[in-house]
This record gives structure tokens, sequence and C-alpha cells, in this order.
């Protein structure tokens, strides 16, 4: 190696050297206020899916007029409702103003591909279900922040339907050991410090529960075949289904 090519290996290891030293540092304390921030984002969009459910799987109807700047719209109107705040777009240059502008461009990727999809004339059901939009959207903001958040739709080991959604150790730990137990304060967010697959890492994690609308999938009686050709998981009313889980890297 010559001295010009070791100066720019060395240069490119050091700049390597510091991102991993500065990679995002989320302090202790605001895990659970970002936490709670990016899954209301992440649920205000899936919301817009799912009370869009009898539009997309309208047969009558090509286009839909429901493309990515309409759902983004109706995101932050949601998350607006549900905050009763105005969902904080400022680049401030922090991890967490980041991520929330990543989980955005994630719903807006997710919205631009599905767009033939959804507007496609004379089809009914289109198995553009608000999990599979939340999947899409997880696994597209996880790998646009690689390293530093990923999220994930999850379920109760005995109801998941897609291995993707498949709960890991801690996640399925925290389901069955506290969001199940008849004591435990329902909607309540769990956040921990603990390692990723030997990275240091917040993980948080917040519980979610069937309602009516659920129940035509998921509900009773347990193993017949629901719209989508799946198994219905013979769930009850308010029992919960599923949970949203993130990962912050420290
Ligand atoms: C039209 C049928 C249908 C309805 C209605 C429905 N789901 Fe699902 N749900 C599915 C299917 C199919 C999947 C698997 C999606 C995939 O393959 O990614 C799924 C996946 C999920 C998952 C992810 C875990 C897994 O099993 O892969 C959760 C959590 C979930 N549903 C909760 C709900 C909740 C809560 C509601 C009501 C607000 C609901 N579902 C309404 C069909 C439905």
């Amino acid at each position: 190696m010559n001295a010009a090519l070791r100066t720019t290996a060395a240069a490119l290891l050091t700049a390597l050297v510091i991102q991993i030293w500065t990679a995002p540092a989320i302090a202790a304390e605001d895990v659970e206020a970002t936490g709670k921030d990016l899954t209301l984002i992440f649920r205000s969009a899936r919301k817009v899916i799912s009370d869009s459910q009898d539009l997309i799987n309208d047969a009558s109807k090509g286009d839909k007029g429901l493309d990515a700047t309409t759902v983004i719209e109706r995101t932050k109107a949601n998350y607006l409702a549900a905050a009763g705040k105005e969902l904080d777009l400022n680049d401030d240059g922090s991890p967490a103003a980041k991520a929330r502008a990543a989980m955005l461009s994630a719903v807006r990727t997710t919205i631009d591909q599905a767009q033939p999809l959804i507007n496609e004339p004379g089809k009914g059901f289109k198995g553009f279900l608000p999990a599979v939009f939340g999947g899409r959207v997880a696994s597209s903001f996880s790998t646009s922040m690689a390293g530093t958040f990923s999220i994930k739709l999850t379920a109760p080991k005995a109801y998941v339907r897609s291995r993707a959604n498949r709960p890991d150790e801690w996640e399925s730990q925290v389901i069955e050991t506290m969001f199940k137990r008849a004591d435990y304060e329902k909607g309540k967010a769990y956040a921990e410090a603990v390692p990723v697959k030997g990275r240091a890492a917040y993980r948080y994690i917040l519980p979610e529960y069937y309602g009516p609308s659920c129940l035509g999938c998921h509900g009773e009686p347990k193993g017949e075949v629901d719209v989508t050709g799946g198994k219905k998981e013979g769930a009850k009313l308010n029992e919960l289904g599923g949970a949203v889980s993130l990962i912050i890297y420290q």
C-alpha cells in the first residue's frame, strides 16, 4: 500500500470509529418518550389503512385517492388527535428527529409501492391489511435506520401468523409474563436496557388488544378460515393480540 492510500485508509478508519462512538445517544431518561412517540407515529399511520379498508377493497373504484401525501396528512391528523400535539418534524439533528422523519419516509415508500394494488380496478379484497402495511413500514424503517433503531410488529407466539413477526425471546418473555397478566395495566408500555445480539440497546414494547373490527379474522371459531385465507386464532374481544416493539441501539 502506498503512503497516499495508507493515509486515506487511516482517515476512513478514523471516521468510522468516530461514527460508531458517536452513534445514537438517546439518554436513558428519553427512551420512554422516544418509544412512545415513534410507536404512536407508526400506529397513527396504520390507523389510516385500517380506516380505509372498505375504500381499498372497493372493486367499483380505480383510483382511490389514497396516495402517500394523503396518507401522511391523515397520519399527522391521527397523531394530533391521539397525542394532543402536532407531530414534531423539526430536524434538530438528534437521533429521535431522524427516526421520526424515517418513519414518515417508510410510510411514503410503502404507500407509493402499493399504488398499483390499491388502485387496481375490479378487484375487491386486496390483502393490503393494516398488519401487512405495518410490516412493510417496519421493515423499510428498520433498513433505513439500520444499526440505530428498528421497529417490528409482533404477537404472542400462539397467535403469530407471519414468520417475520415472530417474537424473539425478550419479546415473548414480556408478552407472556407481563402483558398477559390479569393485573398488568392495560396499554402500558414496558422499557428496558438490554443488549440485542451483543449490542447495548434499549427496548420498548407496547401491547395491543383485539377490538371488534379484528375478530372477523382473529376471533372465533378458532381454525375457521377468514377472508384472507388464514385461520382464525379464536381470540376474544379485548384480548392481547400483539405488540409494537422498538429497539434503540446505544
Ligand atoms: C381481514 C382480516 C384481518 C383483520 C380484520 C385484522 N387482521 Fe390482523 N392480521 C391478519 C393477517 C392475514 C395477518 C398476517 C399479516 C402478514 O402476513 O404480515 C395479521 C397480522 C396481525 C398482527 C401481526 C402478528 C402476526 O400475526 O403476524 C397483529 C398484531 C394483528 N394482525 C392484529 C390485528 C388487530 C389488533 C386487528 C384489529 C384492529 C386486526 N389484526 C385486524 C388479518 C386481519
